[in-house]
């Protein structure tokens, strides 16, 4: 073969594969940026950067701007005698400054708990478990209490939410300090829940091929973290997958339908998914397919972990893809679509030891580019290359 012609293989492999040392600069740089919580300045340069990076790879980019409110807890604590709890604000709890007795409420603190126990202008503490904190917190409200302790049913502290605006406020305390408040029911404490409702400002970012109206398969991923955590693993991870795959299917003609979202608001309530699926319906219905990558930079179970639409997962089998069958679960961005009916699959290699923690600052770009192929390869199935 001449020379020549070996050459325009080569650049045209190299612009063709997934490149992880491409990848691992675009992790560096949005784990150096620090925790990109949905409307902060770093959520803003991270959408800046992937869309000059999509841009320059040779994409249309285009911003779906939407707003939410959630709240945020800026110190709770629960104060009887001479001992202070820390507390967590439940997410969607209204805020506020109260005294009051306490009364311990025995088991989950559902309707049943609250026979003959007279609740009325009191605290109650209840135990995590059972049924969901608004559902607690409703059972109280029902009943005239002020405001709900729940104590977690392990030793650690956890971060709860409403799921929507709760009826009356509402926190945790960790198990091994809260125990102990089930004997101190009639005294009097000090509830401080320092939960603020504030506008958050989010925003997708679109990349589509010129020449495509509407896309056939939507791969995508959220790029914003947890206040504190930098989200590396979860989830720089499958925003740079995704980015890394978009640069090499541009020039691909099988693939000029693959449109590349990166979702804004998933930690608060997959709400940049909810808002694309809502804002564009007709995109939705013309969907073949959903991928959602979250959490695909380190190996935290033995094999990959796919969910999603049997029949495609049936596919990828049948094409000797070696994965963990994780089922139709996972509070992540490719639920909302599927709720709508688009067949969907979930990527991810299980939860690591620093999920959601300050310490989720590494991921592995091979670990990215192994996800990356499996992904190429649905594309190609789906897509009936
Ligand atoms: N990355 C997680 C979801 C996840 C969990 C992926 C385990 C893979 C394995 C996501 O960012 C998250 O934390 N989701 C929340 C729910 C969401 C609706 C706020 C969760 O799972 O608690
Ligand atoms: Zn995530």
């Amino acid at each position: 073969m001449k020379r020549g012609l070996w050459l325009v293989l080569l650049l045209g492999f190299s612009a063709l594969s997934f490149a992880p040392e491409r990848a691992k600069a675009d992790l560096d740089y949005l784990v150096g940026i620090g925790p990109r919580v949905a409307g902060s300045p770093a959520a803003a340069q991270a959408a800046e950067y992937l869309a000059r990076q999509a841009r320059a790879a040779g994409y249309v980019v285009e911003f779906q701007p939407f707003s939410y409110t959630r709240s945020r807890d800026t110190g709770s604590s629960l104060s009887l005698g001479e001992s202070r709890l820390e507390a967590f604000a439940l997410s969607g709890s209204p805020g506020g400054v109260f005294e009051a007795v306490l009364q311990a409420v025995p088991g989950v603190g559902a309707a049943g708990d609250y026979d003959s126990l007279d609740v009325q202008g009191k605290i109650v503490v209840v135990r995590r478990g059972g049924i969901p904190f608004l559902e607690k917190a409703r059972q109280a409200a029902a009943r005239g209490a002020l405001a709900i302790v729940v104590v977690n049913n392990e030793p650690g502290g956890v971060r709860g939410t409403y799921g929507a605006t709760g009826p009356i406020p509402g926190v945790t305390v960790a198990g091994r300090e809260g125990e102990g408040l089930f004997a101190r029911s009639g005294e009097r404490v000090r509830l401080v829940v320092g939960s603020v409702l504030e506008q958050a400002q989010a925003r997708n970012v679109i990349a589509r091929h010129a020449d495509s109206q509407a896309p056939g398969v939507v791969v995508g991923g959220h790029y914003d973290s947890v206040p504190g955590a930098p989200g590396a693993n979860d989830n720089a991870s499958g925003t740079v997958t995704a980015l890394e795959l978009a640069r090499t299917l541009l020039a691909e003609s099988w693939a000029r339908d693959v449109w590349f979202v990166w979702f804004d608001g998933e930690e608060d309530g997959l709400w940049g998914s909810r808002n694309f699926v809502q804002a564009y319906p007709e995109w939705v219905r013309g969907l073949r397919a959903m991928i959602n990558l979250d959490m695909v930079g380190v190996r935290a179970s033995s094999a990959l972990g796919i969910g999603g639409n049997p029949a495609l997962l049936e596919l990828l089998e049948q094409s000797g893809v070696r994965f963990n069958d994780i089922g139709g679960s996972g509070g992540s961005d490719h639920t909302p679509f599927a709720q709508a009916g688009v067949p969907v699959l979930f990527f991810h290699w299980g939860i690591d030891p620093n999920y959601h923690q300050p310490t989720d600052t590494v991921a592995d770009a091979q670990i990215m580019a192994e996800t990356a192929g499996v992904v190429r390869l649905a594309l190609e199935r789906i897509l009936g290359r």
